[in-house]
């Protein structure tokens, strides 16, 4: 099923804990701005969401990928794709000493993410679900520190 989730960050961040609280099924996030889309299993959406918030990797990282964030996290949220990491928000316990880790400020509780940063908390959602766990810090990308200053990187990321 698709859904359409063109309805704002505050209801769109609503129906992302919906399903993560009711779906098993995969979830993915089709990029149209200005808001993602959904297609999953459900057949509709409930209307009292209940699922804890979590931490989101922004765009930030995307090119860069230092990976200072991994080892502190104590529950090995972290995972890996071929040019960012994400939190899986299934295993993120909202701790937050991650934060300060990323020299690039990439890492964000869902609760302080700026409008244009919402699609992230899908985006994490959707890759943490294909791509592997990450326990140990590595180096970063080779022209990571070319990329750390660079806007608009979503266009760069790989899966
Ligand atoms: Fe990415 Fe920052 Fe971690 S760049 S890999 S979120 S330290």
């Amino acid at each position: 099923m698709r859904i359409a989730a063109n309805q704002g960050s505050v209801g769109w961040m609503n129906l992302l804990r919906t399903l993560r609280t009711n779906c098993d099924s995969p979830v993915t996030v089709l990029i149209d701005l200005p808001f993602p889309r959904l297609e999953s299993g459900l057949t509709s959406v409930p209307q009292t969401p209940d699922c804890p918030m979590t931490h989101v990797v922004t765009e930030s990282c995307i090119r860069c990928k230092y990976t200072d964030c991994v080892d502190v996290c104590p529950v090995d949220c972290f995972r890996e794709g071929p040019n960012m990491l994400v939190i899986d928000p299934d295993e993120c316990i909202d701790c937050a000493v991650c934060i300060p880790e990323c020299p690039v400020n990439a890492i964000k509780a869902e609760e302080d993410l700026d409008p244009n940063e919402v699609r992230f908390t899908a985006l994490n959602l959707e890759l943490a679900r294909g791509w592997p766990s990450i326990t140990r810090t590595k180096p970063s990308l080779p022209d990571a520190d070319d990329w750390k200053d660079v806007a608009e990187k979503l266009q760069h990321l790989a899966r």
